[in-house]
């Protein structure tokens, strides 16, 4: 028998060692943890202290999906890493993730730049190898590290991200637990979320410096990301599927702005402990940030198992997309890895 039915066999996550606080930052812009609370929900955000902290986290979170989904590393197929601010563009991230899980095999390795959609866009192409036959066994990872791509003079961008990892093991089976997908993009409004590469570096091209810092129009990704992402739940992720708004357990949203997240719980009509948030302690972990959340609420218990969670990523593209997907028992059942 072949089965080519997407499984979500174990997820993980990391979150880094150095914690910002608000107070933090007023000691190196004008700001206040009044200001920065009461527009975005943020109290603190955490940075990885290092590079061989972040490739050691790295490491470990793939292992703690991997033992999740109780599967070997050389059983994985092919890694995908949604990885936008990578901790360096080569080796590229999911090339240094099969170098981390010791696989004995030359399997196929490529990152996606998707921003905070990563996880979303990553988990549509691992559904398309599964449903394909291509892949049996998938390694998802997300990765940004948001703090060294920051201009931490720039208060309208440096207060909203933080780093972190996550990993999703997805496999071939007989059981469907993507439930519903869809990705968009919107190239046109592209200047929203920039960020240049560094330059000035060649003598025989345009020598004009810029180094490689994120630029965000807050307002203008606010209003974007208010205007389409309730409709888009209603109409894309739910109706279109026939889905039922009262059959999903849990909204698991890009961890972007507390006031964004109220909106679509509003819309969707969800209490409060449907509504899966970190944003407090972490501040926006950009493809990382709805990895996170479901495994830590997974650990705290307030997802509980088996459930189904809508979730749904936006940013830098502008790209966005979303699903629902079914969270079985045992996909965080090793939370003590670390
Ligand atoms: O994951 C990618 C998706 N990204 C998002 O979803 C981000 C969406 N956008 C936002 O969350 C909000 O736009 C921000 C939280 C980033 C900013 O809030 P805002 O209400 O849009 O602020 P603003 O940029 O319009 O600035 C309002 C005022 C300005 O002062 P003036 O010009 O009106 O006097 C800013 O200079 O607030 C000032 N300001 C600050 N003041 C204290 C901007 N940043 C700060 C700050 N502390 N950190």
């Amino acid at each position: 028998m072949i089965y080519n039915l997407p499984m979500i066999k174990g997820i993980g996550y990391a979150i880094p060692s150095k914690i910002v606080t608000n107070a933090d930052l007023t000691k190196i812009f004008d700001t206040s943890d009044e200001w920065i609370y009461s527009r975005t929900g943020i109290k603190e955000r955490r940075l990885f202290a290092s590079d061989s902290e972040a490739f050691e986290l790295l490491g470990k979170t793939c292992k703690q999906a991997l033992n999740n989904a109780e599967i070997k590393a050389d059983d994985i197929d092919i890694i995908i890493a949604a990885s936008s601010m990578p901790v360096q563009l080569m080796p590229n991230t999911s090339c240094m993730v099969q170098k981390l899980i010791e696989t004995s095999r030359n399997i196929p390795a490529f990152d996606i730049s998707v921003a905070c959609s990563g996880l979303v866009y990553g988990l549509d192409i691992a559904n398309s190898y599964i449903r394909s036959g291509l892949y049996k066994n998938i390694l998802l990872v997300t990765m940004d590290n948001c703090s060294r791509y920051l201009d931490w003079t720039d208060r309208r961008t440096s207060i909203l991200f933080g780093d972190g990892i996550g990993a999703m093991v997805i496999s071939a089976s007989d059981e469907n637990d993507i439930l519903s997908i869809d990705i968009k993009a919107d190239g046109k409004v592209g200047d929203y979320i920039s960020m240049p590469v560094q330059k000035g570096n060649c003598p025989f091209v345009d020598k004009a410096p810029t180094l490689q810092f994120l630029d965000m129009k807050g307002q203008d990704v606010y209003k974007f990301v208010a205007n389409i992402i309730p409709s888009y739940i209603t109409d894309d992720i739910l109706n279109k599927n026939d889905i039922d708004v009262n059959d999903v357990d849990y909204l698991v949203l890009h961890q972007a702005n507390q006031r964004i997240i109220s909106t679509v719980q509003e819309r969707l009509g969800y209490s409060d402990d449907k509504v899966i948030t970190n944003i407090e302690k972490l501040g926006n972990t950009s493809a990382s940030s709805i990895l996170i959340a479901l495994g830590e609420a997974l650990k705290d218990g307030k997802i509980k198992t088996p459930s189904t969670a809508i979730i749904c990523g936006f940013g830098a593209g502008m790209c966005w997309g979303g699903g629902v997907i079914r969270l079985r028992d045992g996909i965080f059942k090793d939370a003590n890895i670390f």
